[in-house]
């Protein structure tokens, strides 16, 4: 048989009423990614034929994140089958036929710990088992909340009843819907349509088409998977604890790469965290999104890094803020209370103390006294600083952009540029010291005076 063809329908209509939001629940980070959009990275390797979400009204910031993926409004949420129904049709206008897809993966928006391999275990044994639908099982610690999966005598699936409407002895099954579908296409618009409401919440539960399936005589099956793949995020108690989760995961991962954490529960990465090998990470370190860490870097306690690269050796904080656009080559130094953004660091480079450095290039063997600014903002425009190679530049020293300072100059401490430094100049800018001999013992004998 050639490769089947399948298409993708992901649910993420629902209000998602016990976040308690005003967000979409599926826009909801974890690890610096929105949930929808971890379920899109581990479903996008297996090439669905067509990806549909099914969102509801007011939701475009999730139709924006999901794109190029198709999305479109199911209003009123009438339940997960109805919510299908809705998929379908967006599906049907565009693989007319849909008889060019021979299976659909359904899937929840708020499970975002599936991985791909799991996906494509489940394609593959649906296919193997020829089943008309499979359903992902699972023992969660806590299956209250869950569909129970009803298993008939030889283990097949018969049907699926909803927390809500389990009786005593259903509630007792261990086993629940994990909530990913795989359903033959030619039975789906089928079985969908005879789907009730007749439930304690009155919607149209797209887990009703197991029974009705079973009724027609169609196989269903389920497939046994570990709870922590197929965790269901409701409440913010469950995103915290799915954050922890994935924390753990990723730190693991980065140490087994050969990253070194001195205390990885106090070490906080996000999806795209790169780091390299012989990466030091000290306790208390928070890595925002777009994060590259090259070999040997050292990051230092309390720093935070957001969208920057930090080169091979270079060493950062403690107590450093690298903002979007930082980029620091191989062993630059940025130690505490500095702040960097939008700024190129050349190799060997160093700003060790109290500086800000924004919208500023900064080149090689260059060194950025304590207490530097860069002053790139008038209130409405941004403006560059541009400082040459082996300069040096005098604590507390306020650079009025856009202004350069050429290679090899000098800037005496607490100057105010405004003007270009030229290459090799010795640049002064600051009020001349006067000095009067004998005049602060005088001021002091007054003051005595007076008390
Ligand atoms: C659902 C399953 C349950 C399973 C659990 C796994 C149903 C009826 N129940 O319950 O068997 O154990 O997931 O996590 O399917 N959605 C829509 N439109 C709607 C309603 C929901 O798009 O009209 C979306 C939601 O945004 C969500 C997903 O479908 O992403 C699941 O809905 P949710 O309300 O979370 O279902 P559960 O009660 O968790
Ligand atoms: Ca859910």
């Amino acid at each position: 048989m050639s490769q089947s063809r399948f298409a993708a329908i992901i649910l993420a209509a629902g209000s998602g009423t016990r976040m308690k939001s005003a967000i979409p629940k599926v826009m909801h980070s974890i690890a610096g990614r929105p949930m929808i959009t971890h379920l899109l990275d581990a479903l996008y390797p297996l090439t669905p034929a067509a990806t549909v979400v099914v969102i509801g009204p007011q939701m475009e910031i999730v139709a924006r994140i999901v794109a190029p993926a198709e999305s479109i409004v199911q209003d009123p949420p009438l339940g997960t089958g109805d919510a299908v129904r809705t998929g379908l049709r967006a599906l049907g206008d565009r693989l007319a036929p849909l008889g060019d897809i021979d299976e659909l993966l359904v899937l929840y928006g708020d499970t975002p710990f599936l991985t791909t391999a799991t996906l494509s275990h489940l394609l593959e044994e649906r296919r193997r088992a020829s089943a008309a639908i499979l359903v992902s099982g699972m023992r969660p610690v806590d299956p209250s909340a869950y569909g129970r999966l009803v298993l008939a005598d030889d283990g097949t699936l018969e049907h699926i009843v909803e927390a809500a409407d389990a009786t005593a002895e259903e509630q007792a099954i261990g086993l629940v819907n994990g909530g990913i579908m795989m359903i033959e296409a030619r039975h789906l618009g089928e079985l969908l349509d005879a789907v009730d409401t007749d439930n304690a919440k009155g919607e149209v539960y797209l887990t009703d088409i197991v029974g009705l399936a079973r009724r027609k005589q169609l196989r269903c099956r389920t497939v046994e998977l570990p709870a922590e793949e197929l965790l269901g995020i409701n409440t913010r108690i469950e995103l915290a604890e799915a954050e922890a989760l994935m924390q753990r995961r990723l730190r693991r991962a980065a140490m087994e790469s050969g990253v070194t954490m001195v205390a990885p529960e106090t070490v906080f990465l996000c999806v795209d965290t790169r780091l390299g090998r012989d990466v030091i990470i000290e306790p208390n370190v928070t890595f925002g999104p777009g994060v590259t860490v090259e070999d040997g870097a050292r990051i230092c306690s309390f720093s935070y890094l957001e969208g920057a690269v930090v080169g091979p050796a270079a060493r950062v904080g403690p107590f450093a803020r690298l903002r979007p656009g930082a980029v620091l080559e191989e062993d630059v130094h940025v130690g505490n209370f500095v702040e960097i953004k939008a700024a190129r660091l050349g190799a060997g480079a160093k700003a060790n103390h109290l500086s800000y450095l924004g919208d500023s290039e900064v080149g090689s063997g260059t060194n950025i006294g304590a207490g530097t600014i860069t002053c790139n903002y008038d209130g409405v425009n941004k403006f560059r600083t541009i400082i040459g190679e082996h300069a040096f530049i005098g604590s507390n020293t306020a650079l009025v952009a856009p202004v350069s300072v050429g290679d090899g100059a000098i800037v005496a401490a607490g100057s105010v540029i405004t003007r270009d430094v030229p290459a090799d100049a010795l640049s002064i800018a600051r009020g001349l010291q006067v000095d009067k001999p004998g005049r602060a013992a005088e001021i002091w004998r007054r003051l005595q005076r007076k008390k």
